[in-house]
């Protein structure tokens, strides 16, 4: 994979690197074995819309948990029709009412974390282990937690096998003001539930509107103490 001195050059070269440059290098360096992930909020619309536009044709999937929001879902098939692209929908081993049956009802009133392992985490690992490079489009700005991204990390996403991974990052530097100036200048389709004052939008249980001057990320998890589902924080860090 790469060395930690190999990682630090390439922070420093992208650290003021428009998306597309950083999109180009990734699809030269790992092609199809690089995908993006995306929940369809603001930065991943705009990385898609990026690597369209400079004929960069990642494979995009989605975590689909079962218990997204309709307008989410329907959101998947405008985004799928306006980019001309197939977007992947990962899975969970069990459906909403047979984890309901092993684990008891709304196992997200009573341990998110378990919830969130089981239908986001797990899938997603499933996938990175046929893949180099996962794409997201996490940013600094959304949140204290989210603060030191780096534009190139790597994670060990299993432990056990000693398997590796390149997370990459290109959105890290925009600001929200930025994501939402572009997805108008380019018409893009957004989920019709951010007019409606959701800014952080996930599993329909577990998220709500947040109020102003709180952080972007405030509408997830509410009453409980979570701030991450998990899919960025069940790596090990390398570099
Ligand atoms: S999350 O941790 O709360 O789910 P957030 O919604 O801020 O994260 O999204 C940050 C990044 O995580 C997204 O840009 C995307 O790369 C990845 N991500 C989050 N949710 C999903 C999902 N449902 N499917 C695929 N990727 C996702
Ligand atoms: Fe379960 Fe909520 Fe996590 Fe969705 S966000 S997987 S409903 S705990």
């Amino acid at each position: 994979m790469f060395t930690a001195a190999e990682i630090a050059s390439l922070n420093e070269r992208f650290a003021a690197a428009p998306t597309e440059d950083i999109l180009r290098w990734a699809w030269a360096r790992f092609g199809e074995r690089a995908a993006i992930g995306t929940s369809f909020q603001g930065a991943g619309l705009v990385m898609m819309h990026v690597a369209q536009q400079a004929s960069l044709r990642f494979p995009v999937f989605t975590l689909d948990t079962g218990l997204l929001f309709p307008e989410t879902v329907a959101l998947r098939l405008r985004l799928a029709d306006f980019f001309g692209c197939r977007i992947e929908s990962l899975e969970p081993d069990l459906t909403v009412e047979q984890q309901a049956n092993a684990l008891g009802p709304e196992l997200w009133k009573r341990d998110p974390d378990l919830c969130c392992t089981q239908r986001k985490v797990l899938p997603l690992r499933n996938r990175l282990a046929s893949l180099d490079c996962w794409i997201t489009g996490l940013r600094r700005q959304q949140s204290d937690a989210r603060a030191g991204t780096g534009v190139v990390e790597v994670f060990v996403f299993d432990e056990s096998a000693g398997q590796e991974i390149v997370k990459l990052n290109p959105m890290a530097a925009w600001t929200r003001e930025a994501v939402w100036d572009y997805l108008k200048t380019h018409h893009i389709p957004y989920n019709p539930l951010h007019d409606q004052g959701y800014r952080s939008i996930g599993c329909a249980p577990c998220t709500g509107k947040a109020a102003a001057g709180e952080n972007e990320r405030a509408g997830r998890w509410t009453g409980f103490h979570k701030t991450e589902c998990g899919i960025h924080t069940f790596m090990a860090k390398k570099t």
